[in-house]
């Protein structure tokens, strides 16, 4: 194999919004498997929301200088264990690298499904999807006809939120965003009843003009002012499933919601988050309820797809700043060949020879 490799290291701690200079691309030869492991070429890369908490001096974060993790799926083209064969095909979890030495526990033989395309495992069928169904079925126990709110409704979570609210018959679907052609679109295309964009006022204000009767549920994919905002138009027995806080990620200086705690007293609210993590087991679930509709038409996947790995730290900050409606999903532009060209880097970023 002359080909090389490439990975993806954090340099530097940010404070505030991270750059491209807290990151650097790595060459190296292409990594050997020892025995019982195998070498993937990775095809698609998640970028997540959660690599931005862990570029922090957190427990568990990113270490410096060494390859990023996060979710990945490729092809094996190397193995030296019969547990996984050259051109199979797996999900694993040692992504923003364009190959990855694993052993069999680290990887997940991915079911195929006619007409579901490989992203959707990183997308509606993927963690992604996970965490709006669990969202939806165990944290809000939604019912029928019950109205929502989500926050950044235009993302992964909140796409797959809204379609999934809708197939399990959800009532007036009301999601916030960053722009107003989001916003158009969150209507127009994923089938929310109403969309506003968070930055055009008051999120009090926005929300009651959006839901002038009040919600049942609120998805929390943001925190801070909209989750404020949530607390008062949510109805009796109103139900908050804080799923994310992204509006604090990026900023150092955030404090706290301020809302009036009385408020979940009289209304029998519950506030309840949840790690995607702990609900592994709900993942045949999720393909029972979902694969059906997909393969039906009756549900779309929602990606934003950012073509080579190269620009890997590129759609991760877009991802940051709003750049993605839907998950957001690096493909690799080549497909291996023998002899294909190996990485090299031009003033540190990378390039094919
Ligand atoms: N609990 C879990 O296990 C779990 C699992 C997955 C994800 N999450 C959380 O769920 C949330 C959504 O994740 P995702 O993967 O679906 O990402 P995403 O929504 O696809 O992408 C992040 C979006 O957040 C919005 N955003 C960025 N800064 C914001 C701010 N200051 N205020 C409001 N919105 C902002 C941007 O959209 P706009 O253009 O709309 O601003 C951006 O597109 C995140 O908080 C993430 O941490 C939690």
């Amino acid at each position: 194999m002359n080909e090389t490799a490439l990975t993806v290291h954090q340099t530097a701690r940010p404070h505030g919004f991270p750059t491209p200079a807290h990151f650097a691309f790595v060459e190296s030869a292409l990594p050997e498997p020892p025995a019982g492991a195998a070498l993937v070429e990775n095809l698609y890369w998640s970028v997540d929301p959660y690599h931005r908490e862990m570029m922090d001096d957190v427990p568990g974060g990113f270490a410096l200088g060494v390859p990023l993790e996060g979710r990945s799926i490729g092809r094996v083209i190397a193995s030296r264990t019969p547990r996984l064969c050259e051109g199979e095909i797996v999900f694993h979890r040692r992504g923003w690298r364009t190959h990855a030495v694993v052993t069999p526990e680290e990887t997940r033989k991915l079911p195929r499904f006619d007409g579901v395309p490989l992203t959707a495992y990183l997308s509606t069928l993927g963690g992604t999807g996970l965490t709006a169904y669990v969202g939806l079925t165990r944290i809000a126990r939604l019912q029928e006809g019950e109205d929502l709110f989500v926050s950044a409704a235009a993302g992964g979570v909140g796409t797959a939120a809204g379609r999934f609210a809708r197939l399990l018959g959800a009532g007036r679907l009301v999601g916030s965003t960053g722009s107003a052609a989001k916003a158009v679109h969150l209507v127009r295309e994923v089938g929310y009843d109403a969309a506003f964009d968070y930055h055009e006022g008051p999120a009090d204000d926005l929300l009651r003009k959006a839901a002038p009767d009040g919600v049942d549920v609120f998805v929390d994919n943001v925190g801070g002012g909209q989750l404020a905002a949530a607390v008062r138009a949510l109805r009796e027995f109103g139900r908050i499933v804080r799923v994310g806080t992204i509006s604090q990620y990026n900023d150092p200086d955030a404090s706290a919601p301020r809302f009036d705690h009385a408020d979940i007293v009289e209304k029998s609210i519950r506030m309840e988050g949840f790690l995607v993590s702990n609900y592994r087991h709900l993942q045949e679930e999720l393909y029972e309820f979902a694969v059906p509709h997909l393969q039906s038409g009756r549900l779309a996947l929602d990606e934003t797809v950012v073509d080579g790995f190269e620009h890997i730290v590129d759609a991760f900050l877009a991802m940051l700043s709003g750049g993605n409606t839907g998950k957001i999903i690096v493909r690799g532009r080549t497909e291996r060949m023998p002899g294909s060209r190996p990485w090299v880097l031009a003033d540190g970023l990378p390039q094919r020879s």
